[in-house]
């Protein structure tokens, strides 16, 4: 399948769909100046960004509603490579929040001299896949995924937004940003989500009451989260997103690759995979098989 040059451009190497990205969106971040107090999630596509944009505020806040009911979740917490961001940064009141699915040699240099703390999400790349296989049919702005084969050929290879996963993780993970960066799984989340707010408010140096973590654990369920307009995307035209192909907030469970992947395409998803990490220094919190 050949590339549909109208909808993504190249970055670096990297896809980036030309509706949410633009040379002039880059140029932007990279001329960005981070803060010292600016907060930032990093997630590979697919890993719970918009989970974290709910739970980052609320964190921040003490719990206050107010932000998660009235602002759509791309402006509250906005994506540094984005069009939409020039839009947003102004109005951001400080700490900052942002997010990116930069890889971390892609960061604009400000970043790298600043003391601001990072995120990162981490995700079953098999459940990343599926989650991003149901995305691209429900995404206007994204290629066709073509048969799931045809799409596990296509993610293996990096030719998908934002390049490979296996790229994505070994430069974060070998960030050396010591106690700047908090790594969280996707799956510790959804295992116990009261016990992942408690350490991302530690990080952040907020002292939340019991009473408080367990009101923002309610908020951000899955379930709550399907309801909020200011989240579920239902705020954007169909051609942009259509919930009726695939809802964005779609499954929110860990393990769904098991309804997807047949034995042959597991084993040439690990073989690639295992193989693209030998020799890493760090150890995935899950067995690829
Ligand atoms: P699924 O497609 O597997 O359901 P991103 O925001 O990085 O694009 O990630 C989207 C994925 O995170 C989707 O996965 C979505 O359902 C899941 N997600 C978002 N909020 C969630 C929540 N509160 N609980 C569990 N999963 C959530």
């Amino acid at each position: 399948m050949s590339l549909p040059e109208a909808m993504y451009l190249r970055y670096h190497g990297l896809l980036l769909p030309r509706e949410n990205n633009s040379y002039e969106s880059l140029k932007f971040a990279q001329e960005f100046k981070f803060e010292d107090d600016d907060i930032l999630v990093v997630t590979y596509p697919k890993s719970g960004t918009i989970w974290m944009q709910e739970i980052l505020p609320l964190v921040l806040n003490g719990g206050d509603l107010t932000v998660i009911h009235t602002i759509p979740n791309w402006e509250r917490v906005p994506l540094i490579q984005t069009k939409r961001f020039a839009l947003f940064v102004n109005k951001l009141a400080s700490p900052r929040m942002l997010g990116t699915h930069f890889p971390y040699n892609l960061m604009p240099p400000s970043f790298y001299t600043s003391k601001a703390k990072v995120i990162y999400i981490m995700r079953n790349p098999k459940d990343i896949m599926v989650s991003s296989y149901y995305f691209h049919q429900m995404a206007g702005f994204l290629e066709d995924p073509g048969t799931f084969d045809e799409f596990m050929d296509k993610f293996l290879e990096g030719e998908v937004m934002f390049g490979k996963w296996t790229d994505h993780v070994k430069s974060w993970r070998s960030s050396e940003l010591a106690d700047r960066i908090m790594y969280i799984t996707y799956e510790e989340m959804v295992q116990d989500l009261p016990a992942s707010l408690r350490r991302i408010s530690d990080f952040l140096g907020r002292n939340l009451t019991e009473e408080v973590i367990q009101k923002i654990a309610e908020n951000c369920s899955f379930k709550t989260m399907k309801t909020n307009n200011m989240s579920n995307f239902s705020l954007m035209p169909k051609v942009y997103m259509d919930s009726d192909k695939s809802p964005f907030l779609r499954k929110g469970t860990v393990g769904d690759w098991k309804n997807h992947f047949s034995s042959e395409q597991l084993a040439r998803f690990i073989s690639v995979i295992s193989k693209e990490l030998e020799g890493e220094s760090f150890s995935l919190p899950w067995s690829l098989d």
